[in-house]
């Protein structure tokens, strides 16, 4: 695979995404195939934020694949409690290691690393920004369990504005044909402008609702995702958020008999318990659908990618992002680096926060 770091899903051509999609499939049906894929290959797990799923979805693949793992899940057993920067832990280990799969909760992360890494870096979620391997544990599951990733109607429903599973799930899915987007959330936790913008320059569309009892005939997949407490200023802020959409069995009594439930884990209690034995209910087979995309992300990126240290990267402007939760106002060694976006706006490249000139 051509691509090298996996900061977002989109970073894949369309193409890349089908061969892991297709890797993920075969995996899937004939594991004893690949269980020395990566033998001799070391895959680190940089945790800076709590994970069950995505820590030990990574782990097992790589170990169901043949390789090795090391890595640290509490930053203050490592030297980060020292004080050592991102630069030089992604630098070490990647000198260790063959691929990083990072999670930290400052947003532009995984973009940061892989200016320094020598080795591929994916992004295991970025605070509330990205998270592209949940992402591919989606469409993986969409592919097996709706038969197409075009042409759905897609609510999601929940915390839109710090979910990154959201975020990331719409850029990818909005560049397959004719799917559509139903956004059911407050009109406090509304997914952020930047993500509208990706979807209206797709060619896709989306409605705002309220309800999900507006939203429930009309889809074929429902998204729901818990309200991200950490990302709250104040435990009240999250309280007034917290059991606005709770999806019960009686809810469900308007929906398709094809829908599909998915929701990334951890549950809260955005879904009752009595769902799980329905069976439009696939958060539980998702997470196994997960470890097989990992086990193919990993295998496609170790292909072709030799260890290499990059060079520096120069800023691209002489300002910093003005976002607080950006690793660049934190990390104050890297580069200010903006997109233009017309007029006097720049786009921060690591975080996707915006700020005039
Ligand atoms: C998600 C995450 O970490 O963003 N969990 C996961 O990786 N499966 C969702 C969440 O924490 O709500």
């Amino acid at each position: 695979m051509k691509t090298k770091n996996v900061v977002d899903l989109t970073d894949l051509s369309h193409e890349e995404l089908e061969e892991v999609v297709k890797l993920a499939n075969e995996i899937k049906n004939r594991p004893e195939d690949y269980m020395d894929a990566c033998r001799g290959k070391i895959l680190a797990t940089l945790f800076y934020e709590p994970s069950t799923r995505t820590q030990m979805s990574f782990q097992t693949a790589m170990l169901r694949l043949g390789g090795k793992i090391i890595g640290f899940d509490n930053p203050q057993n490592s030297s980060v409690a020292k004080g050592e920067n991102l630069k030089d832990t992604v630098t070490v280990v990647g000198g260790y290691s063959d691929i990083l799969a990072i999670r930290h909760p400052l947003e532009g992360t995984a973009a940061a690393a892989a200016m320094y890494s020598p080795v591929p870096v994916v992004n295991a979620g970025d605070g509330g920004h990205l998270h592209p391997t949940q992402t591919l544990t989606d469409v993986v599951t969409l592919s097996n369990e709706s038969g197409r990733l075009d042409h759905l109607c897609i609510g999601l429903c929940g915390d839109l504005k710090n979910g990154r599973t959201v975020h990331s799930l719409i850029k990818t899915m909005s560049t397959f044909e004719g799917n559509r987007f139903v956004l059911i959330s407050t009109p406090e936790l509304t997914v952020p402008r930047y993500i509208k913008d990706i979807i209206n320059a797709s060619g896709c569309k989306y409605t705002e609702v309220r309800s999900l009892a507006e939203a429930m005939p009309l889809l074929d997949v429902l998204y729901m995702t818990r309200i991200q407490r950490e990302r709250f200023a104040s435990e009240e802020e999250y309280k007034r958020q917290n059991g606005v959409f709770v999806l019960d069995r009686e809810k469900l009594r308007t929906a398709k008999k094809t829908m599909k439930i998915l929701h990334p884990l951890p549950r809260v209690d955005e879904i009752d318990v009595e769902v799980d034995y329905d069976d439009r209910a696939k958060y539980f087979v998702q997470t196994v659908y997960g470890m097989y995309g990992r086990m193919a992300l990993i295998l496609k990126l170790l292909e072709n990618n030799t260890k290499e240290y990059p060079g520096r990267v120069m800023p691209t402007h002489p300002f910093r992002c003005i976002n607080p939760r950006c690793i660049s106002s934190t990390e104050k060694y890297l580069p200010g680096l903006f997109d233009e976006a017309g007029g006097d706006m720049l786009i921060c490249k690591y975080c996707d926060g915006r700020r005039l000139i």
